[in-house]
């Protein structure tokens, strides 16, 4: 196989091609269950060429619509929030019920006589519910089964609704490189023992897995030979130095420490913490990296403050806000932020050319596959 041409790092052109025939047709975590607690709570999101919305029902199902109005196209909610009992949408008051029939349209006798409602409900997405966690797809009738079936009996434990459990605010991330890096430098085990010497410690190559399901890849710490862990050896130790509490789901071992779901999403599982990660491209190269974590209640809090390049007047994590070298920072994703943002510095070189990638499923193998499930969705 071939891996991915330089142009598909750094050309606007296939940005916007990867926005329609990547994003505007795969699964994308949007956000979980649990966000929509009430009758009316909803999210939105911007899906490649897609805006949806996520809606709780009266009767406590969720739906999936295109966030946009059946009159003249006005996209009808924003960010997050309950819209109470309808959707009214803000430029002629069209009126939806939650579950996207048109109900009420003003001047309706006088403007519009021979209206057909029936045929004007909200257009509908597919989407589905997996551990709690919500994804979407814009597609219609895009089957959610063929999407987590891969992950089948070797999904994470981690049970959010737990009352050990919290989330603590988002990180919101401002990369200087384009999305397919950060994806590549997260499934990489080339890199662990030597970019993230001081952090993680390792696992070296043979000490660590990523496993092929699917599209999807997942990822072990194999230093013990009989059990497979979520954590670094090192982490572990500190951790249990720390006297860290395990969560209740979690404390159990062999699940996957990172799980990578094709094709913008990582999830990571600890006995300590969960963390939900998005990837959205803003540019060809340029992407934001949205944090979603959770951990023990009471051990767990706020950490905004202390990220490197945290700014609270944006609320956002850029590089140029670091007051430190990235390798001084203690933290693993700052070196991974250094790394991706030279990563792209290079890409965006015309002398720019792969050498040889390194072998092995704890090595570079999973960019291999990275590669070649987004070969197969994308035309070039
Ligand atoms: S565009 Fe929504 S009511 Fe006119
Ligand atoms: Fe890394």
């Amino acid at each position: 196989m071939t891996l991915l041409a330089r142009h598909k790092y750094t050309n606007q052109d296939w940005h916007d091609t990867e926005q329609r025939q990547l994003f505007s047709q795969t699964w994308q975590f949007v956000g979980l269950a649990s966000d929509l607690k009430d009758e009316g709570d909803y999210i939105t999101a911007q899906l490649g060429q897609f805006p949806i919305l996520v809606i709780r029902l009266a009767d406590g199902d969720i739906a999936a619509f295109h966030n946009i109005c059946r009159h003249r196209g006005t996209t009808l909610l924003e960010g997050t929030g309950n819209t109470g009992k309808s959707i009214v949408c803000p430029y002629h008051r069209w009126t939806y019920v939650l579950d996207g029939r048109l109900k009420g349209v003003p001047d309706m006798k006088t403007c519009f006589p021979d209206l057909d409602r029936a045929n004007l409900s909200l257009k509908p997405v597919s989407f589905g519910v997996f551990n709690g966690l919500i994804f979407v797809n814009p597609k219609p009738d895009s089957g959610f089964e063929s999407f987590v079936a891969p992950l089948d009996d070797k999904s994470w434990p981690h049970d959010l609704s737990d009352n050990d459990i919290i989330e603590v605010p988002p990180l919101h991330y401002e990369l200087k490189c384009n999305w397919k890096v950060f994806i590549e430098n997260g499934i990489d085990g080339y890199h662990l023992a030597y970019l993230h010497e001081k952090t993680l410690g390792g696992p070296k190559v043979d000490e660590n897995l990523w496993e092929r399901h699917g599209d999807h890849a997942i990822w072990y710490a194999t230093e013990d030979k009989d059990v497979r862990h979520a954590l670094p050896a090192k982490n572990r130790k500190e951790a249990q130095s720390w006297r860290a509490k395990k969560l209740n789901s979690a404390a159990g071992h062999g699940y996957g420490g990172v799980y990578y779901l094709f094709p913008n999403t990582f999830i990571t599982a600890t006995p300590y913490t969960f963390s939900i990660s998005v990837l959205k491209p803003t540019s060809s190269k340029t992407c934001d990296l949205i944090v979603r974590h959770f951990g023990k209640k009471g051990d767990t809090k706020d950490q905004r403050k202390h990220i490197p390049g945290y700014n609270k007047h944006t609320d956002t994590i850029r590089s140029e806000f670091w007051t430190k070298p990235a390798l001084e920072t203690g933290d693993f994703q700052t070196e991974d932020v250094w790394i991706c943002e030279k990563i792209q510095a290079g890409l965006n070189s015309p002398a720019f050319e792969y050498g040889p990638l390194s072998i092995g499923p704890g090595a570079e193998d999973p960019i291999r596959w990275f590669h070649e499930s987004l070969q197969k969705v994308m035309s070039d």
